[in-house]
């Protein structure tokens, strides 16, 4: 991220530890992911180690430590997602595109990641591809949608 904008956005937190968690989403969210340069900034602000802030950022999935792919497809991992398979469907995608979840194509195109639930549980299972929403997915609907997003 460019400094000047890692800059205006720390001091909307409170320069203390519990900010942490709350700083690395902020970032990844706004910018697609937290370089190495924004864990050394973190960590100065809240006066903590840059070790420290990677463990955290580390430690959750849904954050990134490098530039995503083109199109991002972000799995529901909420309860009823999960409880209606969810897992298969990401199983589908990895072996569509040969990637595992939290990895970008070679070709720079699509990244898999898991992420909350929106609140469209109706619609579980459910995925996301740059904000669209894809609801009741099924496995063998993986192909049809990675083509979609191809183009
Ligand atoms: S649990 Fe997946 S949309 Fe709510």
């Amino acid at each position: 991220m460019e400094k000047i904008a890692l800059k205006a956005l720390l001091p909307e937190f409170p320069r203390q530890r519990g900010s942490l968690i709350s700083i690395l989403r902020e970032v990844n969210e706004s910018f697609g992911y937290v370089s190495e340069e924004d864990v050394d900034e973190i960590a100065e602000y809240l006066n903590i180690t840059a070790n420290q802030v990677f463990g955290v950022l580390t430690f959750y999935s849904e954050l990134r430590t490098k530039p995503a792919g083109e199109k991002t497809i972000k799995f529901c991992v909420g309860p009823s997602c999960y409880l209606k398979g969810i897992e298969k469907i990401e199983k589908a995608f990895q072996e569509n595109l040969g990637v595992n979840m939290g990895e970008t194509t070679p070709d720079g195109k699509f990244t898999l990641t898991p992420t909350h639930c929106n609140g469209t549980c109706a619609q579980s299972p459910m995925l996301q591809v740059d904000g669209t929403i894809y609801g009741q997915v099924k496995p063998e609907d993986a192909p049809k949608i990675v083509e979609e997003w191809r183009k």
